[in-house]
């Protein structure tokens, strides 16, 4: 089934001048970027898109990390899409992640691991809705 899922390019990828490479990988892997924006977020974003782990202990520097430097928002459609981003992308620790993996190639440490993917598809459609309007989906 054609699926919507959210993705960041974080600011070490930004930072780093890897985007290119995973934009390109992302759509070796079928994926079609229906959407996508580079914006700086703003504390209050980051602390909203991440609410879900304001009880962890990597809070505050996640929100550190989100908000040091531009990323780039994008909304990518394909079969199975969530699932199959995850998979892409690799385990969240770049250091477990299997070789190969985007995580794997870009990802520096736990917290600077190069890129966000939703992680279900009703989170999908909460965290499109976060960046995008139906509008901007084409
Ligand atoms: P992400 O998949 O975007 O979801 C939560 C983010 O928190 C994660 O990627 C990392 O960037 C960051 N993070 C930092 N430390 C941890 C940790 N110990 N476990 C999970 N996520 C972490």
């Amino acid at each position: 089934m054609r699926e919507v899922t959210l993705t960041i390019l974080k600011p070490d990828t930004v930072a780093r001048r890897r985007v290119g490479q995973i934009i390109a990988r992302l759509e070796e892997e079928g994926f079609e970027i229906v959407a996508a924006r580079r914006i700086k977020l703003s504390e209050e974003q980051a602390r909203a898109f991440y609410a879900v782990h304001k009880e962890k202990p990597f809070y505050t520097s996640l929100v550190a990390f989100m908000t040091e430097g531009p990323v780039w928002v994008m909304a990518l459609a394909r079969d199975n899409a969530v699932e199959h981003l995850r998979k892409v992308m690799g385990a969240t620790d770049p250091a477990k992640a299997e070789p190969g993996t985007i995580r794997a190639l870009h990802g520096t440490s736990i917290e600077r691991n190069a890129i966000h993917g939703s992680d279900s598809l009703e989170n999908a459609r909460i965290e499109v809705g976060f960046f995008f309007s139906a509008a901007d989906l084409v």
